[in-house]
């Protein structure tokens, strides 16, 4: 009977269970830090794993990430050589990254906070630009499996939309940028700015000053990344000096956010805590399953992570 060790901190076990068991009953779901047997696991499901806990499972045969980001697991945790590591790819999480992108670029294009504030104030004022969204560029960092999500529904709202990353990858509707090179072009025209990199040394505080400062004036920044990715004191000399509009953000360099942050109180920021999206039991268990029976019958693994990529 196959074993799978399940470690997290966010989601509860019941709904992983009920839904690994309808996909698999045969699969046996241990609980960390309860191991029991510990030469029976070999199959582990973890989000921020201790960072010997791998070296304690002699027989582990695949890793599986309970999140779409990887730095949970890729810094300073031990993986055995040889033992795949398999990022969560999943359709709930990524619609609620496209469901969180959209909604702050609508927020944005349809200056929702300039209204609330005037709804505070009993304020009537109407006589706000009301630009069309396909007169704001949106850019996408980033352009993996949710990015690319991300741009298509974009694209679908009616903004302009381009993406960026390491290679080309091409999706329809949104205009292609890549690599180094041309990181400079995409940000210049990007009113709107999605960060959805995966954090890796080359991504580390790749929104610094200079980098935003290449954004057009007045532009808005969703960081559903991760907060590493954006230099936190940058960007609020950026708001200051009127070059950045404003910011969503769902991810910060210290979670959860220390109470005396000055992204809690700004009025140009939209705070959330790390929920753009969360990964769903139902549909996720559906990929883990499906690696497990691969791994069971020697087939090749999908979504394994590349590690000297990081990603
Ligand atoms: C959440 O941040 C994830 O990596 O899925």
């Amino acid at each position: 009977m196959p074993v799978l060790l399940f470690k997290t901190e966010f989601a509860s076990l019941p709904p992983w269970q009920a839904a690994l068991r309808e996909r698999m009953p045969e699969l046996e779901v241990r609980l960390w830090p309860a191991l029991g047997d510990a030469a029976d696991i070999e199959y582990a499901l973890v989000w921020k794993p201790p960072p010997d806990l791998f070296s304690a499972l002699p027989n582990l045969k695949v890793i599986f990430s309970l999140g779409a980001g990887l730095d949970h697991l890729l810094k300073g945790v031990y993986l055995p050589p040889g033992v795949p590591v398999v990022r969560m790819q999943d359709s709930a999480l990524t619609e609620g990254m496209c469901e969180y992108a959209v909604y702050m670029a609508l927020r944005f294009l349809r200056r929702m906070a300039v209204y609330e504030a005037q709804q505070r104030s009993r304020e009537w004022r109407h006589h706000l630009p009301q630009p069309r969204a396909c007169e704001l560029r949106a850019g996408v960092l980033g352009m993996g499996v949710i990015g690319r999500a991300v741009a298509g529904k974009l694209a679908a709202m009616g903004f302009e939309v381009a993406g960026w990353s390491r290679t080309s990858k091409r999706v329809a509707d949104v205009q292609n940028f890549h690599g180094a090179g041309q990181l400079q072009a995409f940000l210049e025209r990007s009113d709107i700015l999605v960060c959805v990199l995966p954090l890796t040394e080359a991504t580390r505080g790749i929104l610094d000053r200079a980098r935003m400062t290449r954004l057009p004036r007045g532009a808005f920044i969703i960081n559903i990344g991760r907060g590493e990715h954006l230099v936190e004191q940058d960007l609020l000399e950026l708001l200051e000096e009127g070059h950045i509009a404003g910011a969503a953000l769902d991810v910060f360099a210290a979670e959860p956010l220390p109470d005396e942050h000055p992204f809690w109180r700004h009025p140009r920021i939209t705070v959330t805590p790390h929920n753009a999206s969360v990964t769903n039991p139902d549909t996720a268990s559906a990929h883990v399953v499906d690696n497990i029976r691969r791994a069971m019958r020697g087939q090749p693994l999908t979504s394994v992570v590349d590690l000297t990529r990081g990603y």
